[in-house]
C-alpha cells in the first residue's frame, strides 16, 4: 500500500495493512517520507501486530508524516525474517520499495549489481529493484525524475510484479508500477492511495481506479497521473466500490471465516440476483453470442483450491444440463499439459480474487490456442475477468477469512448459473426448464440458514475429535467433492490430516486406513434423489463402520436408513441433488473452523498461506 495526503500516513498504511493482513503474514513493514528529506522504515518478521510492536517500542514520533508505504509478506524469495521483510532500500537508505510477485530475473540483476560493487542485504529478488531505481534516480537520462527511473527499472524486469517506490529526494509522491499482479489506486480529496486491493482504502474513499497491465502510477496529494512502461500517457478503470467498510469488518464476530459462514444466505442470495431477467439467464458481461455458446464443443473448468472444487460440482450439471463432455482441472496442471483446445472450447475460469497467477496464466494459455474463456469471479475488474470473454460475477462481498467459505458456495451457484446459459443458448433446456431451476437455486439461501442453525451439535461434536489424528471424507457424485472440500479445510486450518475419497473407491486400497476410532465423515446422496447411490454408500459406510471407523454422517433429514450406521448424524434440509453441495458444505465448514478453534489456532490467517496467491 502508498499513500500521499494530509493525514498522517503511518496510521493509514497500518490501517490498510491490517484489512489486507489476508494477503500474506509471514512479515510486516513500513516506511514513512516526513518532507524534510528523511526516509525512516520499520520492518518485523510475523504477524502485523508484531510490527506494530516494534514501532511503539521504537517511539511513534519518528514515524510523523503524510507520505508512505507498507507491505505485508506471503514470502517467496528469502525466509520470513527481518531483514527480508520489505520494504526494501538502496544502498544510500534515499530509495524504498516494496513488492508483490516474483521477479524472475533477478538472479542475473543481482549478479550484475554484485559485480559493480552493490552489497545485497537480503535474500529477496525485491532488493534488486530498490538497487536499481537508486540507480537510475541517480545517473543517466532518468536522473533525478523518479516516475522516468521506476519505468526504466520496470522495462527490466521479468515475471509478474506490483511495485510501490517513494525517493526521500522525492517525499510528494508515491510511484507505483503494475505488471500482472493487482494494483488499484483510491481518489481522496487531498489524497490518493495505491493498494492490492480496496479494503485497504474503503475506510476513506469508495473512488477508485483500476490499473492496466504493464502500466506505473504517480500520487501526490492532488492527483494521480498515470503512464507505461515505456512513458506515453494510459489511462485507468474508474470505479466505485459497491461496499462499505461495514462488510470488511468482523462485526462483533470473533473470526471473519465464522462471519462468512453465516453470510452465506445472503452471499448466495446476492449471486442470483439480476441474473435472470425476463425468463434467461444474464451474465455480468458478455462478449459471446448465442452462436459462440452453440458452437462449444468441450468444456474445460480451471481453478484452485476451493474455486477448483466448485469446477468440480459444476461438471456434475453441466454435462447433464448441456449434453457437453466438461473436464475439470487444476490451473496449475492445465497450462502445462497441452491440452486440447480450439476455438469451440469453452474454458471457465473460478477464481474469487481474479487474480491467482496460476488461473490466470492458464486462461492466457487457452486464449493463445483460441479458446473462449469465460470468467466465474467474486472481484470487479480483477485481472482474470479482464482478460475473459465473459464475466459472471458471485456478487459474494469481501471476503476476509483466508479459507473460502461463502465464496465457495457462491461460486458453485454461479457455476450453475453457467451452466444454464449454455443449456438455454444451445437449447438441451425449454425455457420453461431453465426458469425451474433458478427457481430451485432461489430456494438454496433458506435452506442454507436452516443448515446454520445445527451448527451448536457440530461445535459440540468438533471440540470431541480435535485430538484425532487424521479424518477421512467420503462422498459420490456431487458429495465427492464436497468430501475434498471438507478434506481441504480441515487441513487449512487445523493442520490435521485429512483426506477425502470417492466412497466407491474405498475398497480399492484407502480401507487399509480404517482403525479403531477413525473419524470418517461421510456426505449422503438423497435416500429419493438418488436412491441407488444411497443404498451403495449405506453399504460403504457398514464396511467401515465394521473395521471400527467412528462415522459421522451428514444426511437428509429424516433418512432414517442411515441412522443405524451413524454414530453422529448431522441432518441437512432435502433439496433437489444437484444443488446438495451448497447445503452440506456448511457443517464441514463449522467443523474444521471449531477443530481449529478448539487448537488455538487462528483461523482467519493459517499458517503458510495466503487467501490470494498472485505467484505460479
Ligand atoms: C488460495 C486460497 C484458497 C483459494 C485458492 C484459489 O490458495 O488460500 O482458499 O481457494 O487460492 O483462489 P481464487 O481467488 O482463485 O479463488
Amino acid at each position: 500500500m502508498g499513500y500521499v495526503g494530509h493525514r498522517q500516513a503511518l496510521d493509514v498504511v497500518l490501517g490498510g495493512l491490517r484489512r489486507m493482513e489476508y494477503r500474506g503474514y509471514d512479515s510486516a513493514g513500513v516506511a514513512v517520507l516526513d518532507g524534510a528529506g528523511a526516509l525512516t522504515v520499520e520492518r518485523k518478521a510475523g504477524r502485523l501486530a508484531n510490527l506494530e510492536g516494534a514501532l511503539s517500542e521504537h517511539g511513534l514520533d519518528r514515524f510523523a508524516g503524510t507520505a508512505g508505504m507498507g507491505h505485508t509478506r506471503w514470502a517467496t524469495h528469502g525466509a520470513p525474517i527481518d531483514r527480508n521483510s520489505h520494504p526494501h532500500r538502496d544502498a544510500s537508505q534515499r530509495v524504498a520499495v516494496v513488492h508483490n510477485g516474483i521477479i524472475e530475473n533477478f538472479a542475473a540483476l543481482r549478479a550484475e549489481l554484485e559485480a559493480d560493487g552493490v552489497e545485497m542485504t537480503s535474500d529477496t529478488d525485491t532488493e534488486t529493484a530498490a538497487h536499481l531505481v537508486a540507480r537510475a534516480y541517480a545517473d543517466g537520462p532518468t536522473a533525478g525524475d523518479l516516475p522516468a527511473s521506476v519505468r526504466a527499472v520496470c522495462r527490466r524486469l521479468e515475471g509478474a510484479f506490483t511495485l510501490v517506490v517513494t525517493h526521500a529526494d522525492q517525499p510528494d509522491m508515491i510511484v507505483a508500477a503494475r505488471r500482472s499482479s493487482p494494483l488499484v489506486v483510491g481518489v481522496g480529496e487531498g489524497e490518493h492511495f495505491v493498494a492490492s486491493d480496496v479494503s485497504a482504502f474503503i475506510e476513506h474513499t469508495r473512488q477508485a481506479v483500476e490499473l492496466g497491465q504493464d502500466q506505473v502510477v504517480v500520487i501526490s496529494r492532488d492527483g494521480y497521473d498515470i503512464s507505461d512502461f515505456a512513458g506515453e500517457p494510459a489511462q485507468g478503470k474508474p470505479f466505485t466500490v459497491n461496499w462499505d467498510l461495514s462488510a470488511a469488518e468482523k462485526g462483533g464476530h470473533e473470526y471473519f471465516m465464522l462471519k462468512e459462514i453465516e453470510e452465506q444466505p445472503e452471499a448466495l442470495a446476492n449471486t442470483l440476483r439480476g441474473h435472470f431477467d425476463r425468463g434467461r439467464i444474464i451474465l455480468d458481461e458478455q462478449r459471446l453470442s448465442d452462436q459462440d455458446l452453440r458452437e462449444v464443443d468441450k468444456v474445460f473448468v480451471v481453478a484452485c483450491g476451493s474455486a477448483y472444487h466448485s469446477g468440480l460440482v459444476a461438471k456434475y450439471a453441466i454435462e447433464h444440463w448441456c449434453r457437453l463432455p466438461v473436464e475439470v482441472e487444476l490451473a496449475s496442471e492445465f497450462r502445462y499439459r497441452d491440452p486440447v483446445l480450439d476455438r469451440d472450447t469453452l474454458v471457465v475460469a473460478v477464481s474469487q480474487s481474479g487474480e491467482t497467477a496460476d488461473t490466470l496464466e492458464a486462461i492466457r494459455h487457452a486464449r493463445d490456442q483460441k479458446a473462449r474463456v469465460l470468467a466465474v469471479c467474486n472481484t470487479n475488474g480483477a485481472q482474470i475477468p479482464r482478460e475473459s470473454d465473459a464475466v459472471l460475477y458471485t456478487h459474494a462481498g469481501p471476503e476476509v477469512g483466508v479459507a473460502a467459505t461463502k465464496t465457495f458456495l457462491s461460486q458453485i451457484a454461479a457455476n450453475y448459473l453457467v451452466g444454464l446459459a449454455l443449456a438455454q443458448a444451445r437449447g438441451t433446456k425449454y425455457p420453461d426448464e431453465v426458469a425451474r431451476e433458478f427457481a430451485e437455486l432461489e430456494a438454496m439461501p433458506a435452506a442454507v440458514q436452516k443448515v446454520l442453525s445445527t451448527v451448536d451439535q457440530v461445535r459440540e461434536l468438533s471440540r470431541d475429535i480435535a485430538d484425532s489424528k487424521a479424518v477421512l471424507f467420503l462422498g459420490r457424485h456431487v458429495g465427492y467433492p464436497v468430501a475434498l472440500e471438507g478434506a481441504l479445510k480441515l487441513k487449512e486450518l487445523a493442520y490435521m490430516h485429512a483426506e477425502a475419497f470417492a466412497a466407491g473407491e474405498l475398497k480399492h486400497g484407502p480401507i487399509a486406513l480404517i482403525e479403531e476410532g477413525l473419524p470418517v465423515v461421510v456426505v449422503m446422496p438423497s435416500p429419493k434423489g438418488r436412491a441407488v447411490l444411497h443404498a451403495k454408500l449405506v453399504s460403504n459406510i457398514s464396511e467401515i463402520q465394521a473395521r471400527g471407523a467412528r462415522t459421522i454422517v451428514i444426511a437428509e433429514e429424516g433418512d432414517d436408513t442411515v441412522r443405524p450406521f451413524a454414530d453422529e448424524l448431522i441432518e441437512v434440509p432435502a433439496v433437489p441433488t444437484l444443488l446438495q453441495p451448497l447445503v452440506s458444505t456448511v457443517p464441514l465448514q463449522v467443523l474444521s473452523a471449531e477443530i481449529a478453534r478448539s487448537r488455538g489456532y487462528d483461523v482467519d490467517k493459517p499458517r503458510n498461506l495466503a487467501k490470494s496467491v498472485t505467484v505460479e
